[in-house]
């Protein structure tokens, strides 16, 4: 069972609108986590405070083991988010975690295409440094050039960088998943599809289309899905999902996105 911990707040700057950085110290979570992991965090102003009552799940993005900090980056949407947002530096803050699996960094030997949009765009930050791929091709989706966070140090790792914005105010206009296309400028070889793997965190439809097209190109990868969560440790169903079961008469069996992800194979998830 794991139980609740304190950091000390470094630093909670704001990056871009409504997007904030918390950097937290706390050296025995950076030491044990891993890329993919997120903390639960008691957002609420005072510690013992029940405004709001859940805690909220958000990934580790960053780790220095140097100085036993990690970087918690969030985007205000609701009370939670908004609530942490005030914290100041100095402070304490409450928080589960490392919780949840993590990116299997072995999969891609050869050539690893990450893929973010979004606030999924945070956690592959951690994953993009950690994972020691020959190649590494980075596509990255916003809203617009506002919402654009990161570009320097996804650039400082990856072979390739590609930012995509809808609305064309900043790098390409369109879907980041308009690079991954099987006919467009990622295509994979034949000889390197055994090395090559996708990594991708960001809206459920972004996903699901990533799914479809690395069917028809023939490689496999990793998604990091998204539930609304509550415990945080698998103890209270809120972030149900579903995988495919072979032995089932419907073909699938429900999981939990806290405990046993958020990390998932293609291979293994039942979309609807
Ligand atoms: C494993 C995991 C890792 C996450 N990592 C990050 C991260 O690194 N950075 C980040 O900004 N956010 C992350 N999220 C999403 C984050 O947890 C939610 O945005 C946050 O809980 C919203 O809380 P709130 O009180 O501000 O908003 P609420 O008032 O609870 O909700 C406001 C809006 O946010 C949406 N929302 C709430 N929970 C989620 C969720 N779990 N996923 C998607 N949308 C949600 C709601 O549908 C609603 O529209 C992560 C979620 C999970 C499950
Ligand atoms: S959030 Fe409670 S079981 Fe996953």
């Amino acid at each position: 069972m794991k139980s609740t911990l304190h950091a000390s707040i470094i630093s909670n700057n704001q990056m871009a609108k409504d997007i904030f950085c918390l950097k937290l110290y706390e050296p025995e979570t950076v030491k044990a986590s891993q890329p993919g992991q997120f903390i639960n965090i008691k957002c609420s102003l005072d510690e013992n405070g029940v405004d709001p009552y859940l805690r909220r799940p958000i990934s580790i993005a960053d780790i220095d083991k140097k100085s036993g900090t990690m970087d918690i980056i969030y985007q205000v949407r609701g009370r939670g988010t908004k609530v942490l947002s005030e914290r100041k530096s100095e402070e304490t803050i409450n928080f589960m975690g490392p919780l949840g699996n993590s990116f299997d960094t072995q999969a891609a030997p050869e050539h690893a295409i990450i893929v973010g949009g979004g606030i999924g765009v945070f956690p592959l930050l951690y994953l993009a440094k950690e994972l020691k791929t020959k190649k590494k091709t980075i596509l990255l989706g916003f809203r617009n050039k506002d919402a654009v966070v990161l570009e320097n140090e996804f650039c400082s790792v990856a072979d390739n960088l590609i930012i995509y914005t809808d609305d064309g105010s900043y790098g390409e206009k369109g879907l980041v998943t308009t690079a991954f296309a099987p006919f467009g400028e990622l295509a994979v070889p034949e000889s390197e599809k055994d090395g090559t793997a996708f990594f991708t965190c960001g809206p459920e439809m972004m996903m699901k289309r990533l799914v479809h097209i690395s069917d028809e190109i023939g490689i496999t990868g990793q998604l990091s899905i998204e539930r609304r969560m509550a415990c945080g440790i698998g103890a209270c169903l809120v972030c149900v999902c579903k995988l495919k079961d072979s032995d089932d008469a419907e073909g699938f069996k429900y999981s939990h996105a806290c405990k046993d992800g958020p990390i998932f194979w293609k291979e293994d998830l039942f979309f609807d």
